[in-house]
């Protein structure tokens, strides 16, 4: 699609506001696949219906794209040509009677389908991935959410290459014919819209085991890898029947077919899919060994497996009308396996790690020119929607639920949700009127969070009027306009809070008016812009504890004073907030470097403070770990316009953030070495949260070992890169050593490459360490990879392992003032873009914070990005972002204007 320019014309843009219901519902659709990675054969037999829902009876349109129409049958009968129209994505039917059954055979070609959206292969196997769009790659339909309909699905492939022949639902028949194909029937009982839909055909084994569900169901559990990974598959079994559990104990929820599959694959655009009763997942969060994977694949893969279950209410039992909707089914899945792996590990930890990305991420996005509400009003690629924003702020928003309606009110309104609209597609809307009606508590205002962007600044003041003995806190609210939202109104915000007394203890809360006390802790409602909030009979000055448990999802402002900071992270009774005093005496340390770099003092607070952590470390090891942990220079960069420093400087960041590693490495040396000796003891391997932890405490004593530079921190993780019985402890060691120029480093990164050679996904680690590499000849070193055997742009998780983390996850390298970096990145996206533009637009999204660094670095970015833009032919997902990112159609309102 060329206009007379050259360039790609400025694509589509879809609005909320538009949505009609379909023209035509799907009562049943019988499939037939002639299977075969050339060239595959699609019959489709679609029992058609008239919506009544629409008044204005518009013609039949199916959804299509990339097929080969090879015949079209309206009940029975050959349409001529005059009868319907074929479109680049649309094949329209104008006269089709009311009720009608249509025949659509297609052909299309699964191993020239490198967009991996639709049918393709991988590893010589095939398999699908529909959501969002893909179904329409597959055969002419109407491929959209609110069309739901009853699928039998049949399968015939030569039985000697794809023995294994997958759908979703029960397996009802199959059979073999005498030229070599074989075939199987799955039928699917639940009614489902075509996103839903898959199949797999290959060489598999089947690993197999059972569960029987709380009213005595027996449910088959089968998980198909490749042979040379059936030996990886435990803890994935172990974490699925961990989630069917949970989800029945916490929310009351049972499966509901016969069998549930997953299927592991190697390429694949993201995380894993949630197809109907037959997932497909990134074998990266399925497959997994004690010397193969870390304890955060461990901890990945019992997230994702519960993520991809616990759609089976959350999303496909119950889905979303239109995809502006999407959060409805991922934040609250989201939601849902956070609660589970919080359940499963620890609780507080769980929530400093996802509080984490989000403010790393999520707010990075909410401040730039992809900012958009958890339901987006617009878009021109739904692919480029699955976002931090809808995922893990849609996560918040149910959280804020929760916090406000409480467990047991909670509960009662999900149980009326899933009885309310179970098989219907329906609205975020329907979803908090579900959850008012059930607690009666009063969402109006709430729902503001489901349509406004950017993230809310709270400041808070505090007041201690002695002689009255009464504390009053001032809160302001203030959301900073971000891209088509000039004007915010104020949000309901759960304040969590407590007030910490001067002996560390939290000190009773009785608000003005009220004639009792309230416990320790309580949440208020934050409504207008702004609120007071006075407790009464307060013995002492106390120090706010704000914010508790992270209860919303924005940027708190207050005032403490260094030594409050440090109080609150030794007393605090709340971990998070105990986390987050020190992450917040860490940042103005570093901030204050980044400004006077030649600044020696000022570490001695924060120095104490982990001097004390690192003694009491034994009691909570994966606590002391993250509590230990300086911000990343990507959370940092994100902080910079709300800091009042005009630009991020990415080197001047690193080395502030280094600065104060180092002081820190050399105040407590010996702690350092003490406490990761004291570690070193857990035994054989075993993903157990105490062991995790254990072993990421010592990972983070070695980093500031190694922080301190020398010899000894170089020997010690070669020692410990020796020795180790597993991957974490191995990685560990090689994530330190990467960034020296010590002869083991090239040593240990030669033995690890000769010892997973033949192991993909350990190799797309061997991979991202070299490209998060802080060494000044990271780039060329990735560019020399982009040629070795194991890389290949064709596999997804190798693209994200070597150009991703190049380009998002080492700020240092990556902005180098010679542009070089940019200049690399923009090659690549246009390499990838017409291969796989999901992927590529991702990628190009390394660009969208431009505006917030210097006019040298601005400069280079925004040419880059003219130069993506102008190239022909470029796909709308990639046009979407490099579009938005240079403010074309929307002006880019930015973070700069916080206060
Ligand atoms: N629904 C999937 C999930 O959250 C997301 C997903 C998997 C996806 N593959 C995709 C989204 C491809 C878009 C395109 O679990
Ligand atoms: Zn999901």
């Amino acid at each position: 699609m060329l206009d007379r320019s050259g360039q790609t014309p400025q694509p589509a843009t879809i609005h909320l506001k538009d949505y009609q219901p379909p023209a035509y519902l799907v009562d049943a659709v019988d499939l037939h696949f002639a299977l075969d990675e050339q060239c595959t054969t699609a019959t489709a037999r679609l029992a058609l219906r008239r919506n009544p829902a629409r008044a204005d009876a518009p013609p039949l349109r199916l959804d299509g794209q990339d097929l080969e129409l090879v015949s079209l049958r309206l009940d029975g009968r050959a349409l001529a040509p005059h009868e319907y129209r074929v479109e680049e994505e649309a094949l329209e039917i104008p006269a089709a009677p009311e009720q009608c059954t249509l025949e659509v055979v297609t052909r299309t070609r699964p191993a020239e389908n490198t967009a991996l959206e639709g049918l393709y292969a991988s590893g010589g196997n095939l398999c699908t991935q529909c959501e969002a769009e893909g179904f329409r790659r597959i055969t002419y339909y109407p491929d959209r959410p609110d069309v739901m309909a009853r699928y039998t699905v049949t399968l015939s492939a030569e039985r000697a290459r794809y023995p294994v022949l997958l759908a979703n639902g029960n397996l009802v028949a199959q059979g073999e014919e005498r030229d070599g194909t074989h075939w199987a029937r799955w039928e699917d009982p639940f009614p489902k819209p075509s996103y839903l839909f898959a199949l797999v055909a290959g060489d598999l084994v089947r690993i197999e085991d059972r569960y029987t569900t709380a009213s005595g169901r027996e449910v088959a559990l089968h998980i198909y890898v490749q042979a040379h990974n059936a030996d990886k598959c435990e803890h994935a079994m172990a974490s699925l029947k961990q989630a069917m559990r949970w989800d029945e104990e916490v929310f009351g929820r049972e499966y509901d077919l016969d069998v549930y599959m997953i299927v592991a694959v190697d390429d694949f655009n993201m995380g894993a899919m949630e197809n109907k009763g037959l997932n497909i997942f990134n074998s990266k969060y399925v497959l997994a060994r004690p010397d193969t994977a870390t304890d955060r694949d461990y901890e990945g893969i019992q997230g994702v497996i519960g993520h991809e279950y616990f759609h089976n209410w959350s999303g496909n039992r119950v889905t979303c009308r239109d995809w502006f909707q999407l959060s409805l089914k991922e934040g609250l899945t989201v939601f849902r396996d956070q609660q589970f792996s919080g359940d499963m590990n620890s609780r507080a930890v769980k929530r400093i790690d996802d509080v984490t990305l989000l403010r790393t991420h999520q707010f990075a996005e909410d401040a730039g020119p992809m900012a958009h509400p958890v339901r987006p009003q617009s878009y021109i690629e739904i692919n480029n929607f699955y976002t931090v924003t809808v995922y893990e702020k849609g996560a918040e928003v149910v959280r804020m639920i929760h916090t406000l309606l409480g467990p047991e009110r909670f509960r009662r309104g999900m149980d009326l949700y899933f009885e309310r609209h179970d098989g219907q597609a329906v609205t975020t809307d329907d979803f908090v009127q579900a959850m008012q009606d059930a607690s009666e508590v009063d969402l109006s205002q709430f729902r503001r969070w489901y349509d406004q962007a950017g993230t809310p600044v709270l400041r808070v003041q505090g007041a201690y009027d002695a002689p009255a003995r009464r504390y009053t806190l001032a809160v302001e609210q203030h959301t900073p306009p971000t891209p088509d939202q000039p004007d915010k109104q104020p949000l309901h915000i759960p304040l969590a809070l407590g007030l910490v007394g001067p002996d560390g203890q939290d000190l009773p809360l009785r608000l003005q008016g009220e004639a009792a006390g309230q416990g320790t802790r309580r949440v208020v409602d934050v409504r207008a812009a702004r609120e007071t909030f006075v407790f009464e009979d307060v013995p002492a000055e106390p120090i706010p504890s704000l914010l508790r448990g992270y209860s919303a999802p924005v940027r708190l402002d207050y005032d403490y004073t260094d030594e409050a900071l440090a109080f609150l992270l030794a007393h605090d009774s709340d971990p998070f907030a105990r986390w987050e005093a020190g992450q917040q005496l860490a940042v103005r340390l570093i901030m204050a470097r980044v400004v006077a770099p030649q600044a020696q003092d000022g570490a001695e607070v924060l120095a104490a403070a982990y001097g004390r952590l690192l003694e009491d470390s034994a009691a909570d090891p994966a606590f002391a770990a993250r509590a230990l942990a300086l911000p990343s220079e990507e959370y940092l960069a994100q902080l910079i316009p709300y800091r009042d420093l005009e630009h991020v400087d990415p080197e001047a960041l690193h080395g502030a953030r280094h600065a104060v590693k180092l002081a820190l490495a050399t105040a407590l040396a010996e702690r350092w070495q003490a406490v990761y000796e004291a570690c070193g003891a857990t035994g054989p391997y075993r993903y157990v949260a105490a062991d995790a932890g254990q072993r990421s405490l010592r990972a983070q004593c070695l980093s500031y070992l190694v922080a301190r530079g020398g010899r000894d921190g170089v020997t010690l993780a070669w020692r410990q890169f020796r020795e180790a019985d597993n991957m974490t402890d191995s990685l560990a060691a090689l994530a330190q050593l990467v960034h020296t120029e010590a002869p083991e480093r090239d040593q240990a990164l030669a033995a690890f490459y000769a010892r997973w050679q033949d192991d993909s996904l350990v190799l797309d680690k061997w991979f991202a360490l070299q490209a998060g590499s802080e060494r000044p000849d990271t780039l060329a070193q990735v560019r020399a990879l982009l040629e070795h055997p194991a890389f290949s742009l064709r596999n997804p998780n190798k693209v994200r392992a070597l150009i991703g983390t190049f380009c998002h996850r080492n700020p240092l390298r990556f902005h180098d003032v010679s542009g070089e970096g940019y200049a690399f990145l923009r090659e690549q996206v246009l390499q990838l873009a017409p291969r796989n533009p999901q992927v590529a637009a991702r990628l190009v999204s390394a660009f969208n914070q431009w505006r917030h660094y210097d006019a040298p670095r601005q400069a280079l970015m925004r040419a880059e990005l003219e130069r993506i833009l102008s190239a022909p032919a470029l796909p709308k997902d990639v046009h979407e972002i490099a579009g938005k990112a240079l403010g074309n159609g929307a002006g880019d309102a930015g973070a700069g204007s916080s206060s």
